[in-house]
């Protein structure tokens, strides 16, 4: 083998050191740098593909151009070490920390409750960081851009967004400032009577507290790197990595030489979109050159006519560039500029638009490119370079396509774009549509120009580009060409949509599939562009005075809202909750808003995660082999070539368990026969992670196709393929009541599925002991029981002699329940067998791959009702989608059966519920349960009946619901009472009654944008349905210096567990939290623990904290009553002296929960948790898009044992129902390959999701006899709280329906996706379309319920 050249010294700086690196590797990125190199693990992995924003780190380097020190927030994952030098980098350790000083950023984010799990935390300070860094006092508005590239599961943003507004100019400490309005003159004009009580409390944390900002203690730019940049090296700069090569020349005409010899070598700028594409493809080049030290392709250059900008430049700065030609320069000469810069505020987050370039996006030519139709149309040129000289050629269609004749040659390199100025009689639009407003890929979206002869309407130059329709950005070319002499009318308008349709067509089997939405968008679009630029056009005549300005078509008021796009707005809101009795020891924690007690630590990223336990001796890696089939016989397996690869230590298969692969249904690793695409079938174990993952590759199996493959509820029916028997409850006689009613109607609900998203992806740490076969495993689960009694039945030891620590969990969301065992289990398998330690972290796409997540459902539903409303039989039939396996399906259906009648009294009722056994990966649990899919049945019944009786939704709502005191469909006794209370308190907080008339009247005006409003009750029940789960064990100890162990079998989650335990054992003990802690959940301290899930984990683990306290005090009361003015210490003291105890098991036997399914009775859950939410929306009824106007929450939490983390836990829920509702779509091929398993294509919410207003309030006044301190589990509750977005919206689609007389009612489908939308808003341009006939084309994606 040839011997490697020597590469140079790669320097730069990371949190004011040096870093010298003499073998920089051009593949490693800086994340794996900082996190396997450095050992700053604050910084964290989530996606690997820079959407996510937990690897958001500061890079600061100086600009050749402007001579100044640039800050800008990056996705650590997709930068290469190598285009680092000469920088400086800045991680949230460089920040501050706990154990030296911590910043404000820091200290605001925790203390205002913006950290649930944290693992988003560390990513959230470093934007923030950024922007203060560049903007001592910045606005909202710049405040809402820093963070919209950061993803957050579990806070629904709210209080991350304060924390951030603290900085903000003119931040007063009102909460709602910016609104000209206070907190507490909302507090002032709500009427409610509880409001005027002075026990309520708005303030989940006090501002006052919070140390400023102090510029001056920031780290500052390195003097070297300084003089390293007023000093430029002009050598190139050279860096050998294994397999690729990364060459950095210092002036432009090295770089024309490098690309001349190297002709195949791409430009690397942002690597944001080589990066994304060589993790897809597997592939690698051997050159990568970098022009980043090249001045003259950072270049802006204003002229007459136009703007020169060079392709180095970042989104970022082009965005400033515009924004600053846009001031200078009179608005006839900014339509093209204007448009460029819609799209740039909308085009990923902070993070991709500071790294990704203007010559990288153009050159990249994406199909979605948001720049290059705008571009294109806007008649730029690029202005190419080689040795050979310069040429322009321009951004045209031709161009886009990729044809050579057009292209840049192999040894040409694109120095700048020239984007000329418009001109009068000339305009320029963008149009945008994709799953959610900002950090989403479009699915379609358009550039649009036309010119017109001077002072007339008569076309003379038209250009139309659309992206996401093809394989390039597509040019209209022919149809603009039909169209030019036109003039600009309605006629105008039909001939050009129907130009259009037929020159840009997508065929049915298109891949991104939305088919008929993109087409219906085509045209859309279009018909926006007419009615802009007939606005503009009369507005200008106008202007002119020009005699024939009448003979334009008029737009009619109503019209006039298809014009405005929906602006990013800066969410407001108020929290409300019962101030604690002012008799309260202000020792006494319990009731107040006590920070999460990890929050400093995840904002420092001092908190440490599965993956942060820094790397053990001897360690190896594991990746895991998946099924590429969905229902196949494996014939053969061959790893020899993944064994031949260096650092690869060994393959794990079936044979390699010593004990059970699992159970019969949930087989670890698959034998002989494979259920699912995405099912384990074996395990590389490897030196490195990376070698571990191209071993995978290598591995060949073949299969054989076995029938039948199921995929689809549908298809389950047909084939009688069900995991468990029918889960029924009935009562009344449904039969004869639907004999006597006034009406009947029968419906069908879809739900779809959902992603758990966690942001901490599933991982474990398996290391084993060299004595009596022990293990330790470190993992993110939220039941270590499971896995330890998994593994050891998997090893074939005693479950004894395996200890399962859980220190923090990254979110669960019921997703870290059953899984986490199989990846335990295969983990020490390897662990055994190899006899080293063994990592095993997934990517985020296997993560998708192959956990399974929210059942999707089937729901039909028959109702009989009066004509006043109310109904009087109600027969469900739903069917869950439950996979290839068990798993927690049968526990699924026999929920949503219970909890279907929500919180509606019917006497003659039916439910059945059965799930369905697919060829999908096993579906599992997840945050409700199977409630959100199913009330969202119930719900839409409801709706479906008002439509009929002519009634608004809320009427037949109050009509129905539980009044007094009752028994629900299983006879379960309860009480309905604070149920109503928040019915009341909500539309009163909501000012329901008067929003609705504003609605219908807004509605009445409007005829392309409509609002709707939506109010729903919720009845949840919390806990399991099985005795064995209601209990709970802790263990407390107090050591000699008075100091205080608390362990009990709760996972920390992120939903503040470990803090309410302190808060319980705080007031129990009477000694205050300072003196408590908690170091892990550890199955050798707390045995035969349950899952933390099903709401409930406070309130047993409470009890048994609760318990073990009161042990313990009653051991020292006669020790205080001898010494009643003594310290705890001294107490502490004397009972170690007098031969006491100190420690303590504390025990909770909790509710004996039953359910007869024979009989269809019982008592299966402790107490029910009560909601209501009202939401406001406004629609797009061309694009589909929504906005969320405002959603006001009443909660029933009883006496909060933390209202800053109840209401936390609420909002959280609230916003990740939202998604499931409205964003969170799960794609499968008709092969069973989920698509959208990247944060690319699946789309929780982001910070600009989040509604307008968003108040909340926890009931006041409220008790509760079974649980700690009357408090409540609201864990999942809030979950479904969030259809009432989505019933907002059907109420929006239902009124444009109205007006356009399409039948009202319509197949439910969720989520209600832009495309849902759009096309149930049925209109001209939905008519216009042409459809395909489903059997002549196989689509691309299939619904699945
Ligand atoms: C998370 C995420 C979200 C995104 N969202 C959007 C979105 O909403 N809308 C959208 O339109 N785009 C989006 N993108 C795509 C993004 O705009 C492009 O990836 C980016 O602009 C590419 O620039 P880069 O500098 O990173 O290119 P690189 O990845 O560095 O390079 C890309 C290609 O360009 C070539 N190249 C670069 N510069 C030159 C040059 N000067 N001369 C010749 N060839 C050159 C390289 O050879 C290479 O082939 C997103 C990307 C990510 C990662
Ligand atoms: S953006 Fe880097 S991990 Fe998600
Ligand atoms: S706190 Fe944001 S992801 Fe958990």
């Amino acid at each position: 083998m040839p011997c490697q050249p020597r590469s140079d010294t790669l320097i730069f700086f990371v949190n004011g050191r040096k870093v010298t690196e003499r073998n920089a590797d051009p593949e490693v990125t800086l994340l794996t740098f900082l996190r396997k190199n450095l050992g700053l693990t604050g910084t964290k992995y989530a996606c690997g593909r820079g959407n996510c924003g937990a690897c958001t780190v500061m890079v600061s380097k100086h600009d050749p151009v402007s001579k100044k020190i640039r800050h800008f927030s990056v996705t650590a994952c997709l930068v290469p070490i190598c285009s680092l030098y000469g920088a400086a980098v800045t991680t949230v350790e460089g920040v501050g920390s706990i154990k030296t000083r911590l910043h404000p950023v820091q200290e605001r984010i925790a203390k205002s409750h913006g950290t649930q799990c944290g693992f988003c935390t560390p990513g959230m300070v470093m934007s923030l960081y950024t922007l203060l860094r560049n903007h001592l006092q910045p606005s909202e508005e710049q405040l809402m851009e820093a963070l919209g590239g950061n993803l957050c599961r579990c806070t629904g943003y709210r209080p991350i967004l304060e924390s951030g507004k603290t900085f903000c100019v003119g931040s007063n400490g009102c909460q709602q400032k910016g609104t000209g309005k206070c907190c507490m003159d909302q507090r002032e004009n709500l009427s409610s009577s509880l409001d005027r009580k002075s026990d309520i409390c708005t303030e989940l944390f006090a501002k006052e507290e919070f140390q400023p900002l102090d510029p001056t203690q920031e780290l500052i730019f390195p003097p070297e790197l300084l003089r390293m940049a007023e000093n430029p090296e002009k050598r190139t700069l050279i860096f050998y990595g294994e397999r690729v090569t990364w060459i950095s020349p210092g002036t432009l005409q090295d770089l024309l030489e490098l690309k001349a010899k190297y002709p195949e070598a791409p430009l690397i700028l942002g690597n944001t979109s080589l990066g994304p594409a060589m993790k897809a493809q597997g592939r690698s080049y051997p050159i990568l050159l970098s022009p980043a030290r090249i001045s003259e392709l950072s270049v802006v250059m204003k002229t007459s006519d136009g703007l020169t900008i060079g392709a180095a430049c970042s989104l970022a700065q082009v965005k400033d560039f515009l924004t600053e030609s846009i001031s200078e320069l009179s608005e006839e000469k900014t339509q093209t500029y204007q448009a460029l810069l819609k799209h740039l505020r909308s085009l990923a987050g902070q993070q991709i638009r500071n790294m990704a370039s203007l010559g990288g996006h153009i050159i990249s030519r994406h199909c979605y490119s948001d720049l290059n139709p705008v571009l294109a149309v806007g008649n730029a040129t690029l202005n190419l370079r080689s040795e050979e000289g310069t040429r322009q050629i321009p951004l045209n269609e031709q161009f886009l396509a990729g044809l050579a004749s057009a292209d840049l040659k192999p040894e040409e390199i694109l120095e700048s774009v020239y984007i000329p100025h418009s001109q009068k009689w000339e305009f320029v639009s963008a149009f945008r549509q994709a799953q959610c407003l900002q950090n989403a890929l479009p699915d379609i979206n358009a550039g649009m120009r036309v010119l017109f002869k001077e002072g007339t309407d008569t076309i003379e130059d038209l250009s139309i580009a659309y992206g996401g329709v093809g394989t390039a950005t597509v040019s209209a070319h022919k149809s603009c060409q039909q169209l030019l002499g036109r003039r600009w009318n309605e006629l105008m308008l039909d001939e050009a949509c129907r130009l259009v349709l037929d020159e840009v067509s997508l065929p049915g089997s298109a891949p991104g599939g939305k088919v008929e939405f993109k087409r219906t968008l085509v045209v859309s679009f279009l018909f926006k562009f007419y009615l802009k630029v007939l606005q503009e056009l009369k507005m200008l005549v106008r202007l002119f005075s020009m005699p024939d300005s009448s003979c334009y078509p008029e737009i009619s008021d109503g019209f006039l809202s298809a014009l405005e796009d929906f602006p990013v707005s800066i969410p407001q809101g108020v929290q409300t909750f019962q101030r604690v009795d002012s008799h309260q020891p202000l020792r006494d924690p319990v009731g107040r808003p006590i920070m999460h007690l990890s929050g400093l630590k995840h904002a420092t990223g001092e908190a440490i995660f599965c993956d942060d336990i820094p790397r053990v001796d001897k360690e190896l890696f594991m990746a895991l082999v998946t099924s590429t089939r969905a229902h196949a016989k494996i014939i053969s397996i061959n790893f020899s070539e993944a064994l031949e690869l260096p650092e690869v230590v060994d393959v794990i298969t079936v044979e390699d368990i010593p004990g059970t692969n699992g159970t019969e249904d949930d087989k670890l690793l698959a034998v002989d026969e494979v259920l699912c695409v995405g099912q384990v079938i074996c395990a590389v174990v490897a030196e490195t992670d990376v070698q571990a993952k191209r071993a995978i590759e290598k591995i060949k199996i073949t299969y054989e196709d076995l029938e039948p493959i199921i995929f689809t509820v549908e298809d389950a029916i047909k084939h009688n393929s069900f995991l468990c028997p029918e889960k029924k409850l009935e009562q009344g006689n449904i039969k004869e009541a639907f004999e006597k009613v006034d009406q009947i109607v029968e419906g069908e609900v879809h739900v779809g599925g959902q992603e758990h998203f966690y942001m901490e992806t599933q991982r474990v740490l398996v290391i084993p002991k060299t004595e009596d076969k022990e293990l330790d495993i470190y993992v993110s689960t939220q039941d270590p029981a499971h896995v330890q009694k998994t593994v050891s039945s998997t090893l074939n030891i005693p479950i004894n002699r395996i200890t399962c620590h859980v220190k923090r969990v990254g979110g669960g969301f019921g997703g870290k329940v059953g899984r986490p065992s199989v990846f335990g289990a295969i983990a020490a398998v390897g662990a055994v067998k190899t006899g080293h330690p063994i990592r095993l972290v997934l990517d985020r796409e296997d993560d998708m791959l192959i956990t399974g997540g929210r059942h999707p459902l089937f729901g039909k539903y028959k109702v009989g009702f009066m004509n006043n409303g109310r109904i009087k039989a109600l027969d469900i039939e739903c069917y869950v989608n439950g996979g290839c396996m068990l798993d927690d399906s049968e526990l699924v259906t026999e929920f949503l059966i219970l909890k279907l009648e929500n919180a509606y009294k019917i006497h003659n009722l039916r439910f059945r519920g059965r799930a369905c056994k697919t060829n999908l990966p096993s579906n599992t649990a997840f945050r409700g349960f199977g409630f959100p899919q199913g009330t969202l049945v119930t719900e839409s019944c409801i709706t479906a009946v008002a439509a009929k009786c002519g009634l608004p939704p809320e009427k037949i709502r109050e009509k129905n619901m539980y009044k007094t005191f009752d028994k629900t469909i299983y006879k379960q006794a309860f009480s309905p009472e604070t149920l109503i209370r928040c019915w009341n308190e909500c539309l009163e907080k909501s000012s329901f009654h008067s929003r609705r008339r504003q609605v219908e009247e807004f509605n009445k005006k409007n005829y392309w944008k409509k609002k709707g409003i939506a109010i729903i009750p919720m009845k949840f029940s919390v806990g399991f349905a099985a005795t064995s789960y209601h209990q709970a064990a802790a263990l407390v100890h107090i050591y000699t210096d008075g100091s205080v162990l608390v362990t009990h079998g709760g996972n920390e989650l992120g939903q503040g567990i470990h803090t309410k335990m302190l808060q319980v054992a705080s007031r129990e003990l009477k000694v205050p939290m300072s003196y408590l802690h908690i170091c892990e959940t550890s199955t050798a301290t707390v045995p035969n623990t349950i899952a933390t899930a099903a709401s409930i984990g406070a309130d047993v683990n409470g009890r048994a904290v609760q318990n073990a306290c009161q042990i313990l005090l009653k051991r020292l009361e006669p020790i205080i009553k001898k010494n009643p003015e003594g310290t705890w210490e001294d107490w502490i003291e004397a009972a170690f002296e007098q031969r006491i105890s100190l420690s303590a098991t504390g025990y909770f036997r909790g509710y004996k929960a039953f359910m007869d399914w024979e009989k269809g009775e019982g008592d299966p859950f402790p107490y029910y948790v009560y909601g209501v939410a009202c939401s406001e929306v406004e629609i797009d009824c061309l694009t589909g898009a929504h906005k969320k106007t405002r959603t006001d929450i009443v909660m029933d939490a009883c006496c909060s044992l933390n209202p800053a983390i109840d209401i936390g836990q609420i909002e959280g829920a609230f916003i990740q129902g939202m998604g499931l509702y409205t964003t969170e779509e799960l794609q499968y091929s008709p092969e069973g390959v989920l698509y959208s398993r990247s944060s690319d294509e699946y789309k929780i919410p982001t910070i600009t999701d989040i509604p307008e207003e968003f108040n909340v309030s926890l009931l006041p006044s409220s008790q509760t006899p079974l649980t700690i301190y009357s408090s409540k589990g609201l864990g999942e509750s809030g979950m479904f709280l969030g259809s009432s977005v989505f019933f907002a919206i059907a109420d929006a689609v239902a009124a444009a329906r109205r007006e356009r007389n399409a039948a009202e009612d319509f197949t439910v489908k969720s989520p209600a996706t832009p495309e849902q939308v759009r096309m149930a808003c049925a209109d001209r341009f939905t008519e216009m379309i042409p459809r395909d006939d489903p059997k002549t084309f196989k689509p691309w994606s299939i619904p699945v319920a």
